[in-house]
């Protein structure tokens, strides 16, 4: 064999290498399955294990189980408690994917404790995919919704604190950036990541697979803390914090949501498990074209991304360390800590 002929076959070699490997990278598939980000969505699993568990459908199953964290409390960066924006207003965004590519969301919605029923009303009741704000109200209202407090005294509390040390902390805050808008400076002067405060959980990413094949999933949250009133991240965005896709697998975000939005995160992990990826190994290059729009930015920024196939294989992966996920399937439930890029 001459030498340009052995460089050649060594090419190959090493590229279908990469392939294998990249194929390689995940779980052994098995349905029903369900996976949820962060460990605290433990209960929420279970939730959604008594649909699927039981035969039923996986649109079902997730918007049982995101409907635990929408009315806990305790937790303060989903519905009922969830951090206000900077006005002292909870503000909550949602959305839902089908197996037959339906699809309904709910974005910047107040007073509502279960955004997820909303979204889904959006998408079985209307001929739209999207509704905001006080149309969304309206449309919750309508339909037989409670108009409740969200704001508990513990994140009220919460809030109050923040306004403090937003008065007097040196750094950027939401509140000045919006007066850099107003100076057409921002972005110029506008340093990245904002300061968000560095919480052990946030949004609620669910995507299931049910025992007939089906795929579905839903997201839940009540966005960054104290943002500017108004804002919207990924989680209501269909192909950002969601995408289903019953030939191939569903996806779902957790973390700062404008860099998910930025490159459609769900969605573009759909797509690479289209194309053979894994859905860890999809998971991880939408986390590496996230850094590498951040250009060395990114050690504070935490964006999760999560995946199953239609195998019911599944993955995760994250910017930065500290994003886990549970997975519940017939074996029982576990948390698993996803891997990291930085
Ligand atoms: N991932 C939640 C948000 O950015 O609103």
């Amino acid at each position: 064999m001459n030498r340009r002929k052995f460089l050649q076959l060594s090419a190959v070699s090493s590229a279908l290498l990469s392939v294998k490997e990249t194929l390689a990278a995940g779980t052994s598939g098995t349905k029903p399955i369900v996976i949820s980000t962060w460990a605290p969505n433990i209960k929420a699993n279970a939730e959604a294990w008594k649909v699927l568990g039981n035969g039923g459908r996986a649109l079902d199953a997730v918007v049982a189980g995101v409907q635990v964290p929408e009315a806990d409390p305790n937790d303060q960066s989903v519905g009922y408690g969830g951090l206000p924006d900077r006005d002292g207003k909870v503000t909550l965004d949602s959305c839902v994917m089908d197996e037959n590519g339906q699809c309904g969301s709910v974005m910047a919605m107040e007073y509502i404790m279960h955004p997820v029923l909303v979204a889904r009303l959006v998408m079985e009741k209307t001929p739209h995919v999207q509704l905001v704000g006080d149309g969304a109200l309206q449309f919750a209202l309508a339909n037989g919704f409670k108009k409740e407090n969200l704001l508990t005294p513990e994140s009220e509390k919460a809030w109050k604190e923040w306004l403090k040390t937003s008065k007097y902390n040196p750094m950027i805050t939401v509140e000045n950036i919006q007066e850099k808008i107003h100076n057409n400076q921002q972005e110029k002067e506008t340093p990245y990541p904002w300061p968000v405060p560095r919480l052990n959980h946030d949004t609620i990413g669910m995507v299931a697979l049910d025992a007939k094949g089906n795929l579905g999933g839903a997201c839940s949250t009540s966005g960054m803390a104290y943002k500017m009133h108004g804002r919207v991240g990924d989680s209501p965005i269909i192909g950002a914090g969601l995408f289903v896709d019953n030939e191939v697998g569903a996806a779902s975000s957790t973390g700062v949501g404008e860099e998910v939005v930025k490159i459609c995160g769900s969605h573009t992990i759909v797509e690479m498990m289209r194309h053979g990826y894994s859905p860890e190994a999809a998971c991880k290059e939408a986390v590496r074209r996230i850094i590498k729009n951040n250009k060395g930015k990114a050690k504070d920024l935490q964006v999760g991304f999560l995946a199953i196939n239609k195998k019911g294989e599944h993955g995760a992966y994250a910017t930065i360390k500290g994003f886990n996920y549970c997975v519940t399937t017939a074996a029982g439930t576990k948390v698993i800590d996803s891997k990291f890029m930085i």
